[in-house]
């Protein structure tokens, strides 16, 4: 068992990392319960794998769960059903001081995330990641959002969880393309900051998303060290370092846009193919050795990740990839920063980048 604090004055807190935390629940979370009871959200597949689970594990500790069961999918991060959520929460009698408990993903996470942000002006959350791109990343951090017509993430807030709780055998029951894709942010990590981490990846890629536990094990608890370290520094993102986080986003939401935001092309997905493509035009800006562009791409491609506009099903020219990134919220006057690196383990936010340079060189990819 290893806990990570995330240190943040009086809006700290910890993140546990344990196999078969979940069916130890009461010990972690009876805390958080009220009157023996505790909302917990999830969605429809992760009920069906993994609520039982806590629910008997909660049950043997003297705590009932009010259940609440939303669709599965990327469309659930959406008003709609914020406020189908808000409205059950409102005639379960949340109140301020609760905890309510976001069984799930990354949707799942975000869309609770942001709705106890709201409730009767806050309340608090704990977040149980049940993907592995949430048990390395959305999780931690307190980024709660939901989409809105306009684009992915416009409408959020930034509030931290309570606790985050995270046992990877709840990986077991994903399915091996999910696993994938939330692999795509834990190779994030090394590429941003810690060549000797992307050199481990390389090493013991392909067996995490085999199911290694060890393996898993270790890239979540770097990955969750790596992103509480930045998110202690830099909460709001407002110094640039917490941007460092988005490496690979602006091209990846640019695909997803294209793509339709569908499981065409999965969230973790799109940042797999934008890492790629923020490295080869990092190296077509001579930022950085076409060599390490390669590298990125080579390690991508061989655990069966889009690295490029053509794996990622992507048709859209230079200009109209640029067009879905102007609706980016880190557009700032006018202009797009960009996360470019001058090599593995050195990336940089970049605030002058030329859109034309960008539409020119998905043009290029485009072939
Ligand atoms: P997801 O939440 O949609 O989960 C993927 C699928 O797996 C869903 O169908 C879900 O029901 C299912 N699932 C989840 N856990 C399961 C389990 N253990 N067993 C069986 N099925 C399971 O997708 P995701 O990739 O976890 O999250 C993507 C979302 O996360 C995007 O909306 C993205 O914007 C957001 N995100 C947020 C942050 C942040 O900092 N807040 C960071 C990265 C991504
Ligand atoms: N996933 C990006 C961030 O948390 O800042």
């Amino acid at each position: 068992m290893t806990t990570v604090p995330v240190t943040l004055g009086s809006r700290s807190y910890d993140i546990l990392i344990a196999e078969g935390a979940l069916d130890q629940a009461a010990t972690h979370l009876a805390r958080f319960a009220r009157g023996g009871r505790l909302v917990v959200v999830t969605d429809d597949d992760v009920a069906a794998a993994q609520l039982t689970r806590l629910e008997e594990s909660l049950a043997a500790g003297g705590v009932a769960i009010e259940p609440i069961v939303l669709p599965s999918g990327e469309g659930t991060k959406s008003w709609r059903y914020l406020e189908t959520l808000l409205d059950r929460l409102l005639a379960l009698e949340v109140e301020r001081s609760d905890h309510i408990v976001a069984l799930g993903g990354g949707v799942i996470g975000d869309l609770v995330g942001f709705a106890a942000s709201i409730l009767k002006r806050g309340c608090n959350f704990v977040q149980v990641p049940t993907t592995l791109l949430a048990q390395v990343d959305s999780s931690v951090g307190g980024k709660t959002a939901i989409n809105s017509a306009a684009g992915k993430n416009l409408v959020g807030a930034f509030h931290q969880p309570a606790f985050v709780l995270i046992d990877p055998s709840t990986l077991d029951t994903l399915p091996s393309r999910e696993v994938a894709a939330g692999y795509a942010e834990v190779v994030k990590y090394g590429l941003i900051d810690d060549a000797a981490f992307f050199d481990w990846c390389e090493a013991n890629g392909p067996a995490l998303i085999a199911g290694d536990r060890a393996a898993q094990l270790y890239a979540i608890e770097k990955s969750v060290r790596a992103k509480a370290a930045i998110v202690a520094d830099d909460e709001r993102e407002t110094t640039g370092r917490r941007a460092l986080l988005n490496l690979g986003h602006t091209f990846g939401h640019a695909l997803e846009a294209d793509t339709g935001f569908s499981d065409t092309l999965l969230h973790g997905e799109g940042v797999a193919a934008g890492m790629a493509l923020a490295f080869r035009f990092s190296a077509r800006q001579g930022l950085c050795d076409p060599a390490d562009a390669a590298r990125v791409t080579a390690h991508l491609q061989t655990v069966g990740l889009p690295h490029d506009l053509a794996s990622a099903h992507v048709k859209a020219s230079g200009a109209e990839l640029v067009a879905h990134m102007l609706h980016d919220k880190k557009m700032a006057g006018g202009k797009l920063p960009f996360l470019l690196a001058r090599g593995i383990g050195q990336t940089f936010l970049a605030k002058d980048v030329d859109l034309a340079d960008v539409a020119a060189f998905l043009d290029e990819e485009r072939g």
